[in-house]
């Protein structure tokens, strides 16, 4: 077997955006494309000769065709061995656990999260460090201009090898294991979690449907809730994995995730069930519901830092909580009751990861559907559906009442996300730009009955280590903590999406049931008019409500 050298030349359109690299496959799959990006990952991490990769993938569609080529590339660029998970097969964190564990230099994770797989859909990768978590953007800049200049990449010639049997294998100098893509994962969460509490509250009667989506979780979600947990065969609803994700969109969200909310909210032939959770293509997301009930992601984060003595993995007490600058500010009044730090970030995971190796914050979350702790440095949806179990298990109540009494205790955060998918990139600049030009005059005026306090364009200086990260979404912020944002998706593969957040406190309990949309339709009302942005998008709705 021997490395070869090839010829290349750069690709314009390599630059990592929120997660890494995301592109239609068929991008993927000109010749060169994968290799040039991975070349250019391999040229700006710094000396791995005979160190540790991690590879693993959502197993959509190119899952295995990439995987071939990265071990070959992994071999010619003198990486001394590579964990990938069997099948090719890794959740997102499952494989930042492995990295972790195994103190691996870092790892490469080949998904598209919840954007739908297939030959003319999406595919991904990117580059997590050897703390587990994203690549910092220092890491991404390099490789982005690495892949600018980039003239060569280094390949084994050599046959595919089987990934379907856990063993190992040699590739030129490099050793290859074939890994279970369960088995750490799942000790890792029974060190956490009372398994034996949820276990007995499975086992009284309680009953739960976990929809897999046909995505990374299957296998994870049926051997932990079902064979472990004993959760009844069929808890698991779509857990056959498949390149495709059986056509479907796996983003966990009341949109996307329709088949569970159907059962949640009983309109399916069996009796709605206590608890529901969903999670996406790569498992790093999750949604909860309970019976005919929703848990924002925002509340869910709070609600877990609240009741975080729950679980066992986090009765030492927890160091700080962290949320991305768009979520709602549930848990920051959950921190303050509890003597905790609390950070805003900028929208990714990656901004957490110098906070949680800093000690500095245990819990952290995303409006995304996104929530997760310093177990390791990725949002993990599982994780999150057994620290419900947990609370359910340890207050033996309903997830309806559970989240109302919490809100009779913080007040509600009202929350809604409305994104505007598809637009014309131009056109959604010009979104922000409007409301940009109104940063002088809107304060000391009053919109929805409040009065504007402050405008800026959030920026955010890393206290760990000092970097700073601009223009990360313009806000339009109330003197009663109410907030409207705009944010570009930096995730999309297709025109430009425009995210529109909102939030509004609510001390008083009386008015705590009401719906998400009505409280908050004075604001939606005058996000739209601030900024002209069903005129400009030419949209007269959203795509996607959550
Ligand atoms: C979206 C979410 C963000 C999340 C990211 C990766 O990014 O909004 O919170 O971290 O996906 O899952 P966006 O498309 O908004 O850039
Ligand atoms: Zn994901």
């Amino acid at each position: 077997m021997s490395a070869s050298v090839v010829a290349t030349r750069p690709f314009e359109d390599q630059k990592p955006g929120t997660s890494g690299l995301r592109k239609k496959v068929k991008v993927f799959q000109q010749a060169n494309y994968l290799e040039n990006f991975v070349q250019a990952v391999f040229d700006s991490i710094g000396d791995f000769a005979g160190q540790t990769l991690v590879l693993g993938g959502d197993g959509r569609f190119y899952n295995r065709q990439a995987i071939q080529i990265i071990l070959k590339m992994a071999a010619a660029n003198g990486f001394g061995r590579v964990l990938v998970g069997q099948g090719g097969i890794l959740s997102t964190p499952a494989a930042s656990h492995i990295i972790r564990k195994h103190k691996a230099f870092g790892g490469l994770i080949l998904s598209a999260s919840h954007n739908p797989a297939g030959p003319d859909e999406d595919f991904g990768i990117k580059y997590n460090i050897g703390n587990g978590g994203p690549a910092p953007e220092g890491v991404t800049d390099a490789i982005f201009a690495r892949t600018k200049d980039i003239g060569e990449y280094r390949i084994l010639a050599a046959d595919d090898i089987s990934l379907d049997d856990i063993g190992e294998t040699q590739l030129g100098d490099m050793r290859v294991e074939v890994v279970d893509a369960v088995a750490d994962y799942a000790d890792l969460m029974r060190s956490l979690f009372d398994f034996d509490a949820i276990r007995a509250l499975l086992a009284g009667g309680f009953t739960m449907a976990f929809d897999a989506m046909h995505a990374v979780t299957g296998p994870y979600a049926t051997a932990i809730l079902e064979d472990d947990l004993g959760a009844p065969k069929g808890t698991v609803m779509n857990g056959v994995s498949k390149e495709d994700f059986g056509g479907g969109h796996p983003d966990p969200n009341l949109t996307y995730a329709h088949e569970l909310v159907d059962v949640m909210y009983g309109k399916t032939s069996r009796p709605a069930p206590d608890f529901g959770a969903a999670s996406d293509g790569d498992g790093d997301r999750n949604m909860v519901l309970g019976n005919g009930f929703f848990v924002t992601p925002s509340d869910s984060l709070a609600i877990i830092a609240a009741n975080a003595d729950c679980a066992p993995g986090y009765q030492g007490g927890i160091a700080g909580i962290a949320r991305s600058m768009p979520t709602s500010a549930a848990a920051d009044r959950v921190a303050e009751a509890m003597g905790l730090e609390c950070f805003e970030t900028p929208t990714g995971w990656k901004f957490f990861g110098n906070l949680m190796d800093a000690g500095k914050v245990t819990l952290c979350g995303e409006e995304s559907f996104g929530t997760g702790s310093s177990h390791v440095r990725e949002k993990d949806g599982l994780w999150a559906v057994l620290f419900w179990l947990n609370i359910l298990a340890v207050r033996k109540d309903s997830v309806a009442n559970i989240v109302t009494e919490h809100w009779r205790k913080f007040g509600r955060n009202y929350y809604s996300r409305h994104d505007y998918e598809g637009v014309d990139s131009a056109a959604a600049g010009q979104v922000l730009q409007t409301v940009r030009d109104q940063f002088t005059t809107l304060p000391g005026q009053r919109l929805a009955g409040r009065l504007v306090s402050a405008c800026d364009d959030f920026s955010y200086a890393d206290p760990v280590d000092g970097s700073v990260s601009s223009n990360q979404g313009v806000r339009v912020l109330f003197e009663d903590g109410s907030r409207i944002i705009f944010r570009l998706s930096g995730t999309g593969t297709s025109g430009a999406t425009i995210r529109l957040y909102l939030e509004s406190y609510e001390a008083d309990v009386c008015k705590h049931d009401m719906d998400a949309q009505d409280a908050l339709a004075e604001m939606i009302t005058a996000a739209n008019e601030i900024s002209k942005l069903q005129a400009l998008s030419g949209r007269d709705r959203p795509t996607v409500i959550t």
